[in-house]
């Protein structure tokens, strides 16, 4: 991963798409992981927090599973970020304390609408990653990333999830939206983010 340039570019537009940013060996180790092979290990995601948390199919519908440091390739990938957070909290005063991130897996028909990654009353999560593990995506197989601009009026980036693709933005600034995806899409999303959760 190129530091510098990660950190011109979010200085510049806020945000940035990475071709392949990561060892191919360690994206397919990830793809593995991140199979829906235990039940009881993928879980339907929510939005919202504590009284307001709630599971709308209509709205969200990924199962994610967060990462877990026992074990080796998720260890593997934290690592990456954990340098990533080093050098942007050089090259840009972030602050940034600690970044979480959870696999998802989209089945057919699933999507996730228009929406901000900053919780309701909680601030804390500065930038958000997405980084994409499908081989041999098709454009018929839908389930693209849609960024808009702030306002969230006009559409200005829309990344397909294809294997190896990492997109990293920042995360009070654009509303995004899955579009519904006609395949199993799988990813890792994540967040850094500032103390204070
Ligand atoms: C999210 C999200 C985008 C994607 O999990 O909050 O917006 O492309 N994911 O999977
Ligand atoms: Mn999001």
């Amino acid at each position: 991963m190129n530091i510098i340039e990660i950190a011109g570019q979010l200085e510049q537009t806020g945000y940035i798409v990475l071709d392949n940013p990561l060892p191919d060996k360690l994206t397919t180790q990830l793809f593995t992981r991140c199979q829906d092979d235990d039940p009881a290990r993928f879980q339907a995601a929510h939005i919202g927090r504590g009284t307001d948390k709630k599971q709308i199919n209509s709205i969200r519908g990924d199962v994610i599973n967060w990462l877990d440091d026992a074990d080796s390739t998720d260890r593997a990938y934290l690592a990456c970020m954990e340098t990533l957070r080093q050098g942007l909290n050089e090259a840009l005063y972030l602050g940034l304390f600690d970044y979480e991130c959870h696999y998802a897996i989209y089945n057919a028909g699933a999507g996730y609408a228009k929406h901000s990654d900053v919780l309701a009353g909680k601030n804390n999560r500065i930038l958000t990653t997405v980084l994409y593990l499908n081989e041999d995506w098709q454009s018929s197989d839908g389930g693209e990333l849609v960024i808009f601009e702030p306002t969230g009026m006009e559409v200005i980036a829309t990344v397909i999830p294809k294997f190896g693709t990492m997109i990293i933005f920042l995360s009070e600034s654009f509303p995004h939206e899955v579009l519904i995806s006609h395949n199993t899409r799988r990813s890792i999303a994540g967040w850094f983010r500032v103390s204070g959760s």
